[in-house]
């Protein structure tokens, strides 16, 4: 299962994305989780130290390239398979997850140009990894549009959309889930997070009834996120039984049964 992880800047896309991830390889699914944010942090919410996080080599995104046929179709070509990319540039996470980070921005790149070929490298491993179905990949991606604009996400199955109890993180969840319809992602979730009451969740059902966007969790907002957070260190490791964890656990669950092709969201 291809997930991708999308929504406003800082609604808590990589602290789901990590949390998920170590979810689902505590069940043993494979996993490798894809850290595409220019601006990484995905190791943290993976339970990396931050000495071993410093060191990671990023993908090289020379790695990918792109081309179109007589038709104007754009693909992306990998000069080394996902595999050997995974066993090259793959940093092990704790419960067993393998973390790629691919776009980091270095010091010395201001004002040298665009991220483009992150984002090609990104869609390239995503395209043309296949490792059966007990294997999961999750994203985490920037916050924004412009993975949706450019096709970033062309080939991931799932794409959650992360949401918070308020009007523009909720218009921006709409406008994420336009452009992931019309860029052929075949599965749209909302997850709401940092919910703190009735009216909170109330207000995200609504605005996801009206949109046609089923919600597959709803996670409160939780102090031992924040304590995580103050510690550096991934929410599992400092509370693995918090409110957020458990919710988590049943995004797990309700994404397991989708790729079953049986979900049944809640709204
Ligand atoms: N359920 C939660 N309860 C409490 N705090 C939370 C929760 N989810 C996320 N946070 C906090 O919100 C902040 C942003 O979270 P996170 O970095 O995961 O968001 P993001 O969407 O990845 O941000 P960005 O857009 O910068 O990549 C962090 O301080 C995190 O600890
Ligand atoms: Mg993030």
């Amino acid at each position: 299962m291809k997930v991708a992880i999308a929504g406003k800047g800082g609604s808590g896309k990589t602290t789901i994305a990590g949390t998920l991830a170590r979810v689902f390889a505590q069940d043993d699914h494979r996993v490798l989780a894809i850290d595409s944010d220019p601006n990484p942090n995905l190791a943290v919410s993976l339970g990396i130290d931050a000495e071993t996080a410093a060191d990671i080599d990023p993908v090289p995104t020379s790695l990918s390239h792109h081309s179109e046929d007589a038709e104007g179709r754009y693909s992306v070509g990998l000069s080394m398979s996902p595999e050997e990319i995974s066993a090259r540039y793959g940093t092990q996470a704790p419960d067993g997850v393998t973390l790629l980070l691919v776009g980091r921005v270095e010091p010395h790149e201001a004002g040298v140009g665009c991220n483009c070929g992150a984002h090609r490298t990104v869609r390239g491993i995503l395209e043309h990894l296949h490792q059966g179905d007990d294997f999961f990949i999750v994203t985490d991606m920037e916050a924004g549009l412009e993975h949706l604009k450019r096709g970033t996400l062309q080939h991931a199955k799932v794409l959650l959309i992360i949401v918070e109890p308020y009007f523009k993180s909720l218009e921006a969840a709409g406008r994420i889930a336009e452009l992931g319809r019309n860029l052929g992602v075949p599965a749209l979730y909302a997850v709401a997070n940092k919910v703190q009451s009735q009216r909170d969740e109330v207000a995200i059902r609504d605005f996801c009834r009206s949109h046609d966007l089923p919600i597959l969790a709803v996670v409160q907002l939780d102090p031992d996120v924040s304590e995580a957070e103050r510690q550096g260190k991934a929410i599992l490791d400092v509370a693995p039984g918090a409110k957020a964890v458990l919710a988590v656990r049943e995004l797990a669950r309700e994404l397991l049964e989708e790729a079953a092709g049986r979900v049944d969201a809640a709204d």
